[in-house]
């Protein structure tokens, strides 16, 4: 056993054992994920070798973004003020909490989006460039060197895409998301952090607490996060922030993909790239801008119901 390995299985064990224990206690009535399987979480950045300086680094540039690449960034000034992390919790090791845990044995990739082969700083830059709204960064850079570098340590064993990797694609609704509900939801479950009107919150070093969600500094139109799907998923196992992991939800799916709904019906910058989806038949059924393969309005790719257009796709291919 190489010693990084006899750590990391000293640190983790307690961890699962505890986490088993979690997991059974959890009946809180509402439909959770089967617990039983094994989900991937990641090492923790105390984990990292010392003298793995450059992936130390990239957990660094992951956590604290803005304090690197923000509006006031030490290195460069390209991004909104949000952080990796924000949207890739604990560094991207959290199960079903959009984290890393595919990345470097996925990559490179086939990507229907581009329509060709992504590389990870393709990938990372395409966040940097819709998440965080902002500019690429150099593949030669030091910065995306230390990002690769501690993917390709946070990914160290893993073969294929481990179960919990990204976000859970949560079963749709019978009817379309409504953002008149989801704005009860927010009120009720989110706005005690995110504000009032979304736009988070700051502490004294200029630096977010708690990340906007709508508005000038929030993810643009061309983010993952503004396909309900991808943003109910996501919520749905991870927010209230620091209350919920996937094995103990707060929202109902319907509360999930209606907060989803009123989040992403509010005003946020806009991008388009021209270049996105060659092939018009693979946009996925929730992405919200036309042109479509298919007869569905703008408003029901973005809305739903998402069943009589997945339906459709599944007859078209049978024929
Ligand atoms: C506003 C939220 C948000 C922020 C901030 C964000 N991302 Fe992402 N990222 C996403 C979403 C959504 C996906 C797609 C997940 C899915 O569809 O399963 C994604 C996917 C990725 C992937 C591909 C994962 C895989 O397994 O294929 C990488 C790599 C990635 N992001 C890196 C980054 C990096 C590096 C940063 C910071 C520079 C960043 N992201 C910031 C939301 C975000
Ligand atoms: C207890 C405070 C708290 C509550 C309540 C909360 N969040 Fe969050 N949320 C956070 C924090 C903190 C982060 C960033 C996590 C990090 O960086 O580690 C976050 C991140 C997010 C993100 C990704 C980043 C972004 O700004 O786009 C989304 C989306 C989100 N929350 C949505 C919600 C929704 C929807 C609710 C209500 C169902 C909610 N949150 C409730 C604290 C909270």
């Amino acid at each position: 056993m190489k010693p990084s390995h006899f750590y990391k299985t000293f640190f983790v064990l307690p961890i699962v054992v505890l986490f088993m224990y979690s997991c059974n206690s959890s009946s809180n009535g509402y439909a959770v994920a089967d617990t039983t399987e094994h989900l991937w979480r990641g090492w923790n950045m105390y984990q990292i070798p010392e003298s793995d300086s450059m992936a130390r680094y990239g957990y660094q540039l992951i956590s604290k973004t803005s304090y690197y690449l923000g509006p006031n960034g030490k290195i460069a000034h390209i991004s909104n003020g949000m952080n990796c992390q924000n949207c890739h919790l604990s560094g991207g090791t959290v199960p079903w909490g959009n984290n890393y845990g595919a990345v470097y044995a996925t990559y490179p990739k086939f990507r229907a989006r581009s329509g060709g082969l992504e590389t990870i700083p393709k990938r990372v830059n395409d966040c940097l460039q819709r998440s965080l709204n902002g500019e690429p960064i150099d593949s030669n850079s030091k910065e995306m060197k230390a990002v690769i570098a501690y993917m390709k340590w946070l990914g160290d064993g893993i073969k294929k895409a481990p179960k919990g990797s990204g976000i859970m694609d949560i079963p749709y609704l019978d009817r379309a998301a409504d953002p008149q509900q989801g704005k009860i939801v927010f009120a009720n479950k989110c706005q005690r952090c995110h504000g009032e009107d979304g736009q988070g919150k700051k502490k004294d070093d200029g630096l977010y607490e708690y990340p906007p969600l709508w508005g000038e500094h929030s993810y643009n139109t061309a983010a993952g996060l503004y396909r309900i799907s991808r943003f109910a998923g996501y919520v749905k196992n991870n927010m209230p922030f620091g209350e919920v992991e996937y094995h103990n939800p707060q929202l109902t799916n319907e509360e999930a993909w209606d907060v989803a709904a009123f989040v992403n019906s509010q005003p946020r910058p806009s991008k388009i790239f021209k270049e996105d989806w060659p092939d018009i038949s693979k946009k996925p059924v929730d992405h919200p801008f036309g042109p479509f393969a298919d007869g569905f309005t703008e408003e029901q790719h973005k809305y739903g119901p998402f069943k009589p257009i997945s339906d459709a796709r599944k007859n078209k291919q049978g024929k």
